[in-house]
């Protein structure tokens, strides 16, 4: 009798065991609803576009202490917002952040439009207090910039918000002071409808800070958020949007979050690893923040794509809106290492073969299969378990590479000389089109 796979729930930590897998998804456990579940058609798009730029900046980027700053070093209020008046983005050209994004091989971005610190980066009527950057200093809507500057480019546009504001006493206390929490809340609805309804087609909504009073995460504070309404709203604007799971509702896709290596097998869901370009002590500027080893990141995108997610690097403008030169140069270095591997990154899927930590995985796309290898030396020993598809063809760099195949699998004799890749990419051909059951049906609940 044929019985049928049921999907069934799982937690993070059996997720983690099962997966054997270094990943730590944020958020889980959140709010339900079928009627905010998209097709999974309309995801493949992102899925395939594998990489995004992120962009955090604001206030606190003039301080050069992290996105946190206003919170950790109790600054006074006062204090905080006559920051503003300095904010001008003198060096913010929107058309250059865009470009460097294409630069960096990314698809898509997502820029922060207002952090934690509730100074919003447009012109916002639903700001409270109108602490925004059309009120101040820059006279400026820079999300409009944003959105008309990545349309320029052809990337998709993805936006960042937090729901909760630390100015808002009932952020701190929502139970003891809920006419504040409502303010609050109010403020989040209204943002959040004024950047879906007024810039055009939005493509990704990436919340975050849905948690209240530093306790909890972004899944527990859904009976003050009510995410499921939120995010109804937010798809009458954008009907085939992205929703990140941070804002209470369980969302489109998964995220990882930090600089933490990827190991463990392919993960058959949408997912997103987020990290910084730097040391990832910060998401804002800081002044000497040490850019990331090129060869490490290539070795992340690598440990990404193969266990199927997507990478979104984020790089901090610093208080004028200027991009640190050492951070244009790393981004373009990977990106051109991203051109040069372009096929078998873009569209492919994580699979056939489960990975071998810091070994090597594979992508594939269609009758192709790419083998990533890390460990040149550790791979030489090793029997590839591809037997499902016959290989027909193999190579690296465009020239013939010997194999052989039989019942336990496939075995490769990589070239000699091959000296300091991070990443040796080898296509194999396949006689028929890879497939592999995408979007197993697991669900993932809290921790
Ligand atoms: C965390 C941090 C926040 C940052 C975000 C990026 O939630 O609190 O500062 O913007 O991660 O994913």
């Amino acid at each position: 009798m044929e019985t049928k796979k049921m999907p069934r729930e799982m937690t993070g930590a059996e997720l983690k065991s099962m997966l054997k897998s270094s990943i730590d998804f944020k958020s889980l456990g959140g709010m339900k609803s079928p009627e905010l579940t998209l097709p999974t058609e309309k995801k493949q798009w992102w899925r395939d576009a594998k990489i995004g730029m992120f962009v955090h900046w604001g206030l606190y980027s003039i301080l050069g202490r992290g996105e946190w700053v206003r919170f950790n070093e109790k600054i006074p209020d006062e204090e905080y917002t006559r920051l503003a008046e300095q904010f001008t983005g003198k060096k913010c050209d929107m058309d250059e952040w865009t470009q460097l994004a294409v630069d960096m091989g990314a698809k898509y971005m997502v820029m922060v439009a207002r952090h934690h610190d509730g100074f919003s980066l447009w012109d916002s009527p639903g700001s409270y207090q109108g602490f925004t950057t059309a009120n101040t200093g820059a006279h400026r809507d820079f999300i409009k910039e944003y959105t008309e500057a990545c349309r320029r480019k052809n990337l998709r546009v993805g936006i960042y918000y937090s729901n909760m504001d630390w100015r808002f006493p009932g952020y701190f206390d929502p139970k003891g002071k809920p006419e504040s929490a409502q303010a609050m809340k109010r403020q989040a609805y209204n943002q959040v409808e004024e950047l879906m309804s007024r810039y055009g087609k939005v493509d990704i909504l990436w919340y975050d800070g849905s948690w209240l009073n530093h306790s909890g995460s972004d899944t527990t504070a859904a009976w003050l958020w009510e995410p499921v309404a939120l995010n109804k709203m937010a798809r009458q604007y954008n009907p085939e949007l992205l929703i990140n799971p941070r804002s209470g509702w369980e969302g489109d896709f998964y995220c990882d979050e930090g600089s933490h290596e990827i190991s463990g097998k392919i993960i058959p869901v949408p997912w997103e690893k987020d990290m910084c370009l730097c040391s990832g002590t910060s998401w804002g500027w800081m002044a000497d923040d040490p850019v990331s080893d090129l060869d490490w990141l290539i070795r992340m995108l690598a440990d990404v794509i193969t266990r199927d997610g997507n990478l979104l690097l984020n790089v901090a403008p610093d208080g004028q809106g200027a991009i640190p030169e050492k951070v244009k140069t790393r981004v373009r270095e990977l990106g051109s290492w991203v051109r040069e591997n372009a096929e078998s990154i873009y569209g492919t899927r994580g699979g056939p073969v489960e990975p071998v930590d810091k070994v090597y995985g594979t992508t594939f796309r269609d009758n192709r299969i790419y083998l990533h290898i890390q460990d040149r030396n550790a791979f030489a020993g090793l029997t590839v378990p591809l037997t499902e598809y016959t290989v027909t063809g193999c190579t690296y760099r465009g020239q013939k590479v010997d194999y052989t195949q039989d019942a336990q699998g496939l075995r490769v004799r990589l070239p000699e000389g091959i000296k300091g890749e991070p990443d040796t990419i080898i296509r194999l051909e396949t006689g028929r089109p890879v497939q592999i059951a995408e979007d197993a049906e697991i669900y993932f609940t809290g921790k």
